[in-house]
């Protein structure tokens, strides 16, 4: 097919060189993105004087019936054009004629591209948006379901201090909820319209940026031209949010893959969310969190690989930045998928609370507990550390728990050490002590619930 740039060249290509400069198979999905762009910036020439109103009108139409044609499978979307923007002109040339030939007078592929991406990637962070907001639901519900599991705590991975199972799970919430302001902040940045940067250097044309910036609902638009063709931090600033989404993702992951293990025992992930194994009859493997937790990486690799783009490009437009939207849309994909995924594979665990208790009472975990008792009955904090110490390797020699040492032997470590020390280092009781703002304690988880399902219901 005869190049639509034809003419400073014979615009007769290699077809390795075409299929290799062709980005259509990729930027296709952007195609109501472009066409909708197209009929602002129509629109903006006819309200300008630049096209007359029928010429606009009969453009107008055409494209409608072409993004209602591709929305139907009527049209479909081939290899023959260079990009999607080649393609949507090239089909409304061919049904309006010499009217189609009008459209690309006063912009570029340059801003032209800068455009759509803007317009799908901000579509894209108001989807994400909701799926953070839908599983930030569920935690909160799965928090209020198990309100009193105890669970013990871990730093090192080993067993730290008893927390409520809720309070842990609220933690993940406070990471997506950034994550949403992540989102919506590099929206903001990204709602700013560069059409009408031309090339790169705007236009002799009369034209009126602010109206078809306006007719597609951008806040403002780019102040110089030469950025507005160049930008591409808006893209980098999602791969950010995504990749930090996707390592929240997989840290959550990957404590669903360790407490459903046998050697955990705490929570059963659904049936409907796990998978066996083609040779041990009895495996039952969490392979969804586990390819949460692997994908992630393909997402950084996301984030790097445009940043590297990038990195030495001279402005303004050069044909590197068409491997940007490969990356973007391999990270718009996963994380889609991952939450999708995640979210109602998150709502159906079975949570174990007698195996999360078990395993809480099995690590000395009240052991800064009974540190504070003896700081209670006046003993130094550091004195008080190295008594509680001794009674756990006694505990150990014995094979006992702080909860069943007799008196006896407590009386033996410190005299201060009464009766009343049972009380003390009851793990729900240690629990519920936790009073500070913040804390594992059962008022503030509630509190907890109460702020998360605000935050997302705004
Ligand atoms: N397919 C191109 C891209 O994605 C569109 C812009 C092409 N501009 C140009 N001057 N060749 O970047």
């Amino acid at each position: 097919m005869a190049k639509m740039w034809a003419g400073r060249t014979s615009g007769e290509t290699n077809q390795i060189a075409d299929d290799f400069n062709a980005s259509i198979s990729v930027d296709k999905r952007m195609y109501r993105e472009d066409i909708t762009g197209s009929m602002a910036h129509a629109a903006m020439l006819a309200k300008q004087g630049i096209l007359t109103k029928e010429e606009a009108d009969v453009i107008i139409d055409g494209l409608s019936g072409i993004l209602s044609d591709l929305d139907s499978g009527a049209l479909i979307i081939g290899t023959e054009d260079e990009d999607i923007h080649m393609f949507v002109e090239r089909i409304l040339t061919e049904r309006t004629g010499a009217y189609g030939k009008k459209l690309h007078t006063a912009r570029s592929r340059n801003d032209q591209v800068a455009l759509d991406i803007r317009m799908y990637l901000r579509n894209v962070c108001d989807e994400d948006i909701e799926l953070l907001k839908e599983l930030c639901a569920v935690i909160t519900d799965k928090a209020e379901e198990y309100e009193k599991a105890v669970m013990p705590g871990y730093t090192h991975l080993q067993r730290a201090q008893p927390i409520l199972f809720a309070h842990q799970l609220l933690a993940y919430a406070q990471m997506f909820l950034r994550d949403i302001g992540r989102l919506s902040d590099c929206r903001k940045r990204m709602n700013v319209s560069p059409i009408g940067s031309c090339a790169l250097a705007g236009t002799t044309y009369d034209t009126d940026r602010r109206f078809e910036a306006e007719k597609l609902s951008f806040d403002d638009i780019a102040q110089n031209s030469i950025d507005g063709v160049s930008d591409r931090d808006f893209c980098v600033e999602y791969l950010n949010a995504a990749a930090t989404i996707m390592m929240h993702l997989s840290r959550f992951s990957e404590e669903l893959v360790l407490w459903s293990s046998c050697e955990f025992g705490f929570i059963t992930i659904d049936d409907a969310f796990t998978t066996g194994s083609s040779i041990m009859p009895q495996k039952k493997n969490p392979d969804m969190a586990e390819l949460c937790r692997g994908k992630t990486g393909r997402v950084y690799g996301d984030l790097i690989a445009l940043l590297t783009v990038l990195k030495g490009l001279p402005l303004a437009y050069n044909k590197d930045m068409q491997e940007d939207k490969e990356p973007v849309f391999d990270a718009v994909d996963t994380v889609k998928n991952c939450l999708l995924v995640f979210t109602p594979m998150l709502a159906t665990i079975k949570v174990h609370e007698d195996r999360m208790m078990e395993a809480a009472k099995g690590g000395f975990i009240n052991a800064t507990d009974l540190a504070d008792y003896l700081v209670g009955k006046g003993v130094p904090f550091r004195d008080a550390y190295k008594v509680s110490g001794r009674a756990v390797a006694l505990c150990i020699e014995k094979a006992l728990t702080l909860e069943s040492l007799p008196l006896s032997d407590y009386k033996e470590l410190d005299a201060h050490i009464d009766d009343d020390v049972y009380g003390f280092i009851d793990l729900y009781i240690c629990v519920v002590k936790r009073i500070s703002e913040g804390g594992t304690g059962p008022d503030s988880v509630k509190k907890q619930i109460e702020w998360v399902r605000n935050k997302i219901s705004l």
